[in-house]
């Protein structure tokens, strides 16, 4: 089965100002008019009603589990339904590592996106120490079994594999060096993440989700990553800042198509 890829980005808080995500964002989309590729950047909420782009589509970084409430500072799944927003990420590992959020919650997230028809990116990912230890498969089992719990349409959900040791984050990773997963680690544990899907879902089901990959992918590593049978693209941080990282991997993705 051959599944379309799919590029996502991820600001993070990286960019703080609205004339500067205009121009940065306005610059991507006028690129991919020349691409068929999904292509999606998550950006800080704040710019979500501000923007709008042509093939570029956007997304939030995260939503709350709730629709509305007392909540200070999180966003409505419904504020993403208003502004038009597609997609959003759930459970990155900045949100479980340093806001401390559980599997529980984000499974609540998971399914609160989809009830608005908004597709949840799951991203799960062990640590430097969880693969060190061995205990990474079990680590990204739970990630999944509990994060999709009760989920049903998983045809509407993407998952990101981003290994936290890999995600150019000091903060993550204090005492050890950031670096991509080879081609190889990456591709078998996509299969092993395409395996646990298949034990839940059966087997159509896990050929045809797409599961990205993230941690420090960029023009330079992209083409042996999605060169592998199980990554279907990626979810970027620092490389989609700017169209002149970003577009090289689009260029990568037509040229394996
Ligand atoms: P980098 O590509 O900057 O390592 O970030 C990866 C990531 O966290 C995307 O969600």
């Amino acid at each position: 089965m051959t599944r379309p890829y799919v590029i996502g980005g991820n600001w993070k808080l990286q960019v703080t100002s609205l004339s500067e995500a205009k121009r940065r964002l306005e610059e991507i989309d006028s690129h991919l008019e020349n691409f068929d590729i999904e292509t999606f950047i998550a950006v800080p909420s704040v710019f979500l009603y501000s923007v709008s782009t042509q093939n570029l589509k956007l997304a939030a970084e995260d939503i709350h589990y709730e629709e509305s409430g007392a909540y200070t500072g999180a966003t409505s799944v419904l504020s993403l339904v208003d502004a038009g927003i597609g997609y959003t990420l759930v459970g990155h590992s900045e949100r479980r590592i340093i806001f401390k959020e559980t599997d529980e919650e984000i499974n609540k997230k998971v399914k609160l996106a989809l009830k608005y028809d908004i597709t949840p990116v799951l991203c799960i990912g062990e640590t430097a120490k969880e693969r060190e230890t061995g205990e990474y498969k079990e680590v990204l089992r739970r990630q999944l079994v509990v994060g999709l719990q009760g989920v049903e349409n998983l045809e509407k959900v993407i998952i990101a594999y981003e290994p936290v040791w890999a995600i150019n984050n000091k903060a993550l990773n204090p005492d050890t060096e950031i670096k991509p997963a080879t081609p190889a680690d990456a591709e078998a544990t996509h299969s092993f993440v395409r395996r646990v899907i298949e034990e839940l879902y059966g087997q159509n089901i896990s050929q045809s989700v797409r599961i990205l990959y993230g941690g420090s992918m960029k023009a330079s590593n992209a083409e042996e990553l999605l060169k592998q049978p199980n990554i279907d693209g990626g979810l970027i941080g620092g490389a989609s800042l700017k169209a002149e990282t970003l577009i090289p991997v689009h260029r990568i993705c037509s040229s394996l198509n």
